[in-house]
């Protein structure tokens, strides 16, 4: 038996070779992070150490002190975690004060965690509050289209989640409260962090200009089928746009008001005033 053999260890790796068998991440592009069970932090502790240092994380959340969290290693390739993940993937240990962690598993070459681990960090921590502690998985992925459209599109909410809703049936009954969005900003900073925490209080999932998407989930399927979901209407989107036809009908508002609500959801009606 090895900590390898454990299934949250097998799908935090599968999850990270499907985002890359998807074309989403590029090089050392995109990071996933999980926040474990008190099950699943027992099966590990016969593989934990306990000699690195402690690092300040330079954020703080209460309702994270002493979790741990299975995360993605900074300059790490995401089609390398199923192949070596004890090399390229690691366990945090959270600190009693919320403000700083140590590795206790993983990396066993070097490297730190993900640098977006700040914005992870805040996110887990605003999602753990607004679900009651159902959230575990935050995923930030490159995906082509979504990227694409912010070039062209105003980076508001109004916009993406209205593109994105209208141009597949199942995007008002995935994400009815719609997509935040962050103009450009220097990755892996408490800005981009605190400004991302805040949209994740209203949205599931968060667009990056000329960067990327954030989403959240209360399991790895449901943080990627949400990143699959809003990638692929990004992609319907500017299929339609390539054509350079105009387009000739949509979903009406109605639509997708009424999609949303057949499905017992609630769409952000408010987004397409
Ligand atoms: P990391 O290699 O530090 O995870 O950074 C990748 C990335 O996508 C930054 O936004
Ligand atoms: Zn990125």
């Amino acid at each position: 038996m090895s900590i390898l053999d454990l299934e949250v260890i097998k799908k935090f790796a599968l999850t990270c070779n499907d985002g890359y068998e998807q074309g989403w991440h590029e090089g050392n592009g995109g990071n996933l992070s999980y926040r474990m069970t008190a099950e699943e932090v027992e099966a590990c502790k016969p593989y934990f150490t306990y000699d690195r240092p402690w690092v300040d994380l330079g954020v703080q959340a209460d309702n994270l002190k002493n979790e741990y969290f299975m995360v993605t290693g900074t300059g790490k390739f995401f089609q390398n975690v199923k192949r070596d993940p004890a090399a390229n993937m690691c366990i945090l240990e959270i600190n009693d004060a919320g403000d700083g962690y140590r590795i206790v598993w993983g990396l066993v070459n070097g490297g730190g965690p993900t640098s977006e681990f700040p914005t992870h960090f805040m996110n887990h921590s605003v999602r753990v509050a607004a679900t009651d502690g159902a959230c575990r998985v935050i995923y930030h992925a490159h995906p082509v289209n979504i990227i694409a459209l912010t070039f062209i599109l105003p980076l508001t909410s109004e916009a993406f989640s209205r593109v994105l809703w209208e141009s597949m049936t199942e995007c008002p009954i995935v994400f009815p409260n719609g997509v935040g969005v962050v103009e450009w900003m220097i990755p892996g900073g408490a800005e981009i962090a605190h400004k991302t925490c805040e949209l994740q209080k209203k949205y599931d999932a968060i667009v990056w200009a000329h960067h990327g998407l954030f989403v959240s989930g209360n399991t790895f399927d449901a943080a990627f089928g949400l990143m699959h979901t809003i990638e692929k209407s990004a992609e319907i989107y500017c299929k339609v746009l390539s054509t350079g036809r105009p387009i000739a009908q949509t979903i009406p508002d109605e639509g997708l008001i009424n999609a949303a609500t057949a499905y017992g959801k609630k769409l952000n009606a408010e987004l397409l005033k």
